[in-house]
């Protein structure tokens, strides 16, 4: 079912900005390389479930956001994972570590929505 979340200036460059979608949260990314469309992503890591957008230390950068728990990177148009708990709140851990880390779980993608603009509004379907 198609829902509007606003004028596409609502969302600033480069700043994942928080939605709620149904009750659950949404992060909307516009990023400057590609302005005049927006990716949309859950905000909940598929590692542990924790945050994208709250939490010691990560961000997004370039069309990837790094998990502030456990450093995995995640493409935020496709979800695809880059790397998987890599470390700790930002920190590089020894690569031997993140099967530890990991907590037995394998890596996975982040969850987005289909998101287009439709004269000027952004607009998911969930
Ligand atoms: S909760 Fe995101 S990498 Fe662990």
């Amino acid at each position: 079912m198609p829902t509007t979340l606003g004028t596409l200036a609502d969302f600033a460059l480069d700043t994942p900005t928080p939605v709620t979608i149904d009750g659950d949260k949404f992060l909307v990314i516009r990023s400057s390389q590609n302005p005049d469309e927006v990716c949309v992503v859950r905000d909940r890591c598929p590692h542990a479930g924790l945050s994208l957008s709250r939490g010691p230390r990560g961000g997004y950068e370039n069309g990837v956001i790094t998990c502030p728990w456990h450093n995995s990177r995640f493409d935020v148009c496709s979800g695809e994972n880059l790397d998987w708990t890599p470390g700790v709140a930002g920190v590089t851990a020894p690569r031997w570590s993140r099967r530890l880390i990991a907590m037995g779980k394998s890596p996975a993608p982040l969850t987005v929505l289909a998101a287009e603009v439709r004269d000027g509004q952004v607009v998911v379907d969930r």
